[in-house]
C-alpha cells in the first residue's frame, strides 16, 4: 500500500509548495480541501494543515474535524493550521499589533525536541501572518520562539500534534526542509521510498489491473505530459493503446513529422492525421482569440472523434492531466475564474462516452519529467518548452491564413534554433515568436518596404502562473533579428517583448 501524507488546504497560496517539499523528500502526499477530507485508512501516515487567508476569529473561518484525527495521527499545523488548533483547543488567537511578515530568527528552541532535530538556534524562518497565538492551553508546550513571537512552535504533550507559526515550505525558512523531514520521517515514520521508479512500477501495475484487455485511445500533442502518459500506458497495455496525433496546421516548423517519427521510434501504436485544411477552414475570418480557441477546440474534437471511432471496441480515453490541473479544479475556492478558456480538466465532450484514465494526475510537472527520464523518453521531448494547444493560432494576432502560419513558422524556427545553438534553450521556460498584424516601413537595398513585424518572447517561470521576461544577450538578439529579416520574406522588423506576467500574459492572445 502506498503510504501517504494528507495536506488539508485552507486556501493558502503556499499549499502546493508544501506538497512539493514533501515530495522532494520522496514521500507521496495529496492535497485535499479542508472540507472534503477523504477516508483516513492505514496508508495515511500524518496530516499537515496549511495556512489560509482567513483568520480563525472570522465567523466564516474554515473548520475541520480536528478531534477525529488528533491522538490517532501525527498532525502538523502550519500558520493558520497552527492557530486553528491552538484557538479551538483551549487557547486564544488575537490580532497581532503589527503584521508579522518576513524573516525572523528562532532565539529559543526547546532542547531535544524531535521536530527541531538538527535545526540550529538562530535559524532563520519566514513569517506571514496578521494574527498571533496569544494564549495556549495547559497541555501545550512552547517548543520555539522568536523575539516577537513567543509561540512560534508548540507541541501538545502526550500527542504527535505540532503547530508552527512560520512557513517551513518557503526557501527563506533556511531549515524548513529539515523540519519537514523531522516531522515526516521521525514523527510520522514515512519511509522515503516514493521515487520515479517506484511510481512507474506501481502505476503500471495499477493500469494493468484497471484496464485488463480494454482498449485506450489517447491524443498526443508532442508535449511532455501526453508523451509520458502514453509511454506509461504503452508499458502497461502495449498495442491496446491507440495514439492519435493531429496536424492542425498550427504546429512549429517540421514539428509534425519529427514528433511523429520520435513516437514511432518509441514503439507507440500511433496514427498521424493531417487535418490542416479543416482547421484553416474553421479559422477563416476569425480574429477574436476566444473564438479562435473555440473553433480549434471544436475541430479537434471532431477530428479526434472520427479517428477514435476507427478503433474498434475502445472504452477508455487516456489523458495527460497533471496534478496542478486537478488541484485547481477542486480547490477550496472552487475552480479559479477562467481568464482564458484553457487549463480546464476533461476537455472532451460526453458523447464520446469513454471512461477516462489519467496516469499522471498525481504528479507535478517536474515529477512528470523525472518519470519520463526514468522511462527513457527522448530528452528532446522531455525538455520541450510548453506549447499551447491552439498553437501558432494564438501567436498570430488577428485572422489566420496558411501564408501567415508559414511566415511565423520560419521566423520561430530561426529563433528557437538560435536559442538552442547558443545553449540558452534549456534556461528559458518558454519562448516563441509572435506575428503582429502591424506593418511598418523599412528599407532593403534601395527599396522602401512595408512589411510585418515579428515579436520575440522568452520568459522564465516555474509554473506559467507568473513569469519574468528573459534577459537574452543583445548579441544573440541581434543575430536572430538579422537572420529573420534577411531570410523571412514579409518581415522587415523584429522586436523583443520585455513584459512580465502579471500584468502581461505569456501568450499575446
Ligand atoms: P498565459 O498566456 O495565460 O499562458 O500567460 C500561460 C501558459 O499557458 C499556455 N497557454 C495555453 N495552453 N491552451 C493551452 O493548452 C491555450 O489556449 C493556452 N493559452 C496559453 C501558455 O503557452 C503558457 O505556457
Amino acid at each position: 500500500m502506498q503510504e501517504k501524507i494528507l495536506i488539508l488546504d485552507f486556501g493558502s497560496q503556499f499549499t502546493q509548495l508544501i506538497a512539493r517539499r514533501v515530495r522532494e523528500l520522496n514521500i507521496y502526499c495529496e492535497i485535499h480541501p479542508f472540507n472534503k477530507v477523504p477516508e483516513v485508512d492505514a496508508s495515511v501516515k500524518g496530516i499537515i494543515l496549511s495556512g489560509s487567508p482567513y483568520s480563525v476569529r472570522q465567523d466564516d473561518a474554515p473548520h475541520f474535524e480536528f478531534a477525529k484525527h488528533h491522538k490517532t495521527l501525527p498532525i502538523l499545523g502550519v500558520c493558520y493550521g497552527a492557530q486553528y488548533v491552538a484557538h479551538f483547543h483551549g487557547g486564544e488567537v488575537l490580532a497581532s499589533s503589527t503584521r508579522e511578515y518576513g524573516r525572523a530568527n528562532l532565539d529559543f528552541i526547546k532542547p531535544d525536541t524531535i521536530l527541531f532535530k538538527d535545526v540550529p538556534l538562530g535559524s532563520q524562518v519566514w513569517m506571514s501572518h496578521g494574527d498571533t497565538i496569544a494564549r495556549i492551553a495547559d497541555d501545550f508546550e512552547v517548543i520555539a520562539s522568536t523575539d516577537s513571537v513567543k509561540v512560534a512552535a508548540y507541541h501538545i504533550t502526550g500527542t504527535e500534534t505540532y503547530g508552527i507559526q512560520f512557513h517551513p515550505e518557503v526557501t527563506h525558512s533556511i531549515d524548513g526542509k529539515q523540519l519537514l523531514q523531522n516531522f515526516l520521517v521521525d514523527i510520522c515514520g514515512c519511509s522515503q521510498d516514493w521515487t520515479p521508479d517506484s511510481f512507474i512500477e506501481t502505476t503500471i501495475a495499477e493500469l494493468k489491473a484497471k484496464l485488463g484487455d480494454d482498449k485506450v485511445v489517447l491524443g498526443l500533442s508532442g508535449g511532455v505530459d501526453s508523451s509520458v502518459a502514453a509511454v506509461l500506458l504503452h508499458q502497461a497495455i502495449g498495442k491496446n493503446l491507440h495514439c492519435i496525433f493531429v496536424d492542425n496546421g498550427l504546429l512549429r516548423k517540421d514539428e509534425y513529422q519529427s514528433v511523429l517519427d520520435s513516437y514511432q521510434h518509441m514503439g507507440l501504436n500511433i496514427k498521424g492525421i493531417d487535418a490542416k485544411q479543416r482547421f484553416y477552414d474553421a479559422l477563416s475570418g476569425l480574429t477574436d482569440p476566444e473564438k479562435k480557441r473555440k473553433a480549434i477546440g471544436r475541430v479537434f474534437i471532431e477530428v479526434f472523434d472520427d479517428a477514435a471511432h476507427e478503433v474498434q471496441g475502445v472504452s477508455w480515453l487516456g489523458q495527460g492531466t497533471i496534478y496542478p490541473d486537478v488541484i485547481e479544479s477542486v480547490s477550496v475556492k472552487g475552480p479559479s475564474a477562467t481568464i482564458k478558456s484553457h487549463h480546464n480538466v476533461g476537455g472532451l465532450p460526453d458523447f464520446m462516452k469513454l471512461k477516462v484514465v489519467e496516469p499522471l494526475n498525481t504528479l507535478f510537472k517536474d515529477e512528470v519529467r523525472r518519470v519520463g527520464t526514468a522511462l527513457g523518453i527522448d530528452p528532446n521531448i522531455l525538455g520541450r518548452h510548453p506549447f499551447p494547444g491552439p498553437g501558432l493560432a494564438i501567436r498570430i494576432l488577428g485572422d489566420i491564413t496558411p501564408e501567415k502560419v508559414d511566415i511565423l513558422q520560419q521566423a520561430d524556427a530561426i529563433y528557437i534554433n538560435n536559442l538552442r545553438s547558443a545553449g540558452v534553450y534549456d534556461k528559458v521556460w518558454q519562448a516563441g515568436a509572435i506575428y503582429l498584424p502591424v506593418q511598418s516601413v523599412g528599407v532593403m537595398g534601395d527599396e522602401r518596404t512595408y512589411e510585418n513585424v515579428i515579436c520575440l518572447r522568452a520568459v522564465e517561470s516555474l509554473d506559467g502562473m507568473t513569469a519574468d521576461w528573459c534577459h537574452l544577450p543583445y548579441d544573440l538578439l541581434a543575430k536572430i533579428s538579422n537572420e529573420i529579416i534577411n531570410n523571412v520574406k514579409g518581415i522587415n522588423r523584429v522586436v523583443y517583448d520585455i513584459s512580465s506576467k502579471p500584468p502581461a500574459t505569456i501568450e499575446w492572445e
